[in-house]
């Protein structure tokens, strides 16, 4: 009899323990998905991104391209040319190549390894999103309101936190696309509250049409998207509440998707 208990209790010891080996197992399956899920959709806003500067580059390439024609004109047909003139052609060569510059530079950003945490102020992340983003967001003539009521900082690695911040603005603009919505407006306000970073983007393309909103973060839901992946958002809260030990929510108002990024200023990892 006491041979069976202790027989039973080394078996149930024995099954604890490789219940334990495939808990572990299943954590690191887990982690190892998240990593390809982030990589994927790191991928995914590449594409996004570099279709986004060939955009940017091809008006200025155009500009430059007629900088020079007048004078061009006058040294050809031997006329005297302003030195005032040259000198202004130059500085708007100038201006150009300097815009051309600063977009690469957001890119390199964007997509930089630097894994590190860092301080940093929310407007000025904000400010070169939207520069990616400015262009498709003319051409679709999508209003873009900016209201900074304070500008707090954050914690965190600031090419995440860009690569939240366009999927959001990039689904906003997706859904007022499709849904081909009049006067489309994106409105973004920043605030503070404490020591809590608060982000608000806001759209008026009529909302998530889900019974349960959180869903939206769900891997690989999609809905009325051409190529979507479904990964945006899920990889988007992770980042933040993740990385950043922050929170990402969404909510529908009267007229669109509202999602709130809150981020505390300060922690200690
Ligand atoms: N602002 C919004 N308004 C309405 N629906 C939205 C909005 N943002 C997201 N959604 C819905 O949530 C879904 C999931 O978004 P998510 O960004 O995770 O994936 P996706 O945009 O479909 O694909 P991708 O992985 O390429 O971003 C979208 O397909 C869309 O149906
Ligand atoms: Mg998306």
């Amino acid at each position: 009899m006491r041979q069976t208990k202790l027989d039973e209790f080394i078996e149930l010891e024995e099954q604890n323990r490789e219940l334990e080996e495939k808990i572990q197992k299943e954590i690191e399956k887990n982690r190892q998905k998240e990593q390809i899920l982030f990589h994927q959709s790191k991928l995914a806003s590449m594409g996004e991104m570099l279709s986004s500067i060939s955009h940017q580059w091809r008006q200025p390439l155009m500009e430059i391209n007629s900088l020079f024609l007048p004078i061009e004109i006058k040294l050809r047909g031997n006329k005297s040319i302003d030195n005032d003139e040259v000198l202004e052609a130059i500085s708007k060569l100038n201006e150009i190549t300097k815009y051309m510059s600063n977009t690469i530079n957001d890119f390199k950003n964007f997509f930089s390894t630097n894994k590190q945490s860092v301080k940093f102020s929310l407007s000025t992340q904000i400010n070169s999103a939207i520069n990616i983003l400015s262009t498709s967001l003319k051409d679709n003539n999508i209003n873009l309101e900016i209201i900074v009521k304070k500008n707090p900082e954050v914690f965190g690695v600031k090419s995440e936190y860009s690569q939240v911040l366009i999927n959001i603005i990039n689904n906003a603009k997706e859904m007022l696309i499709y849904r081909k919505i009049k006067n489309p407006l994106i409105k973004i306000t920043i605030d503070k509250k404490e020591d809590i970073a608060i982000i608000k983007i806001e759209d008026n393309a009529g909302g998530i049409k889900l019974k349960n909103i959180d869903d939206v973060f769900k891997p690989f839901y999609t809905n009325e998207k051409k190529d979507g992946s479904g990964i945006g958002l899920f990889m988007s809260k992770l980042i933040i509440e993740k990385n950043m030990a922050g929170m990402l929510s969404a909510d529908n108002t009267n007229n669109g998707a509202l999602f709130t990024i809150q981020t505390p200023q300060n922690i200690i990892k």
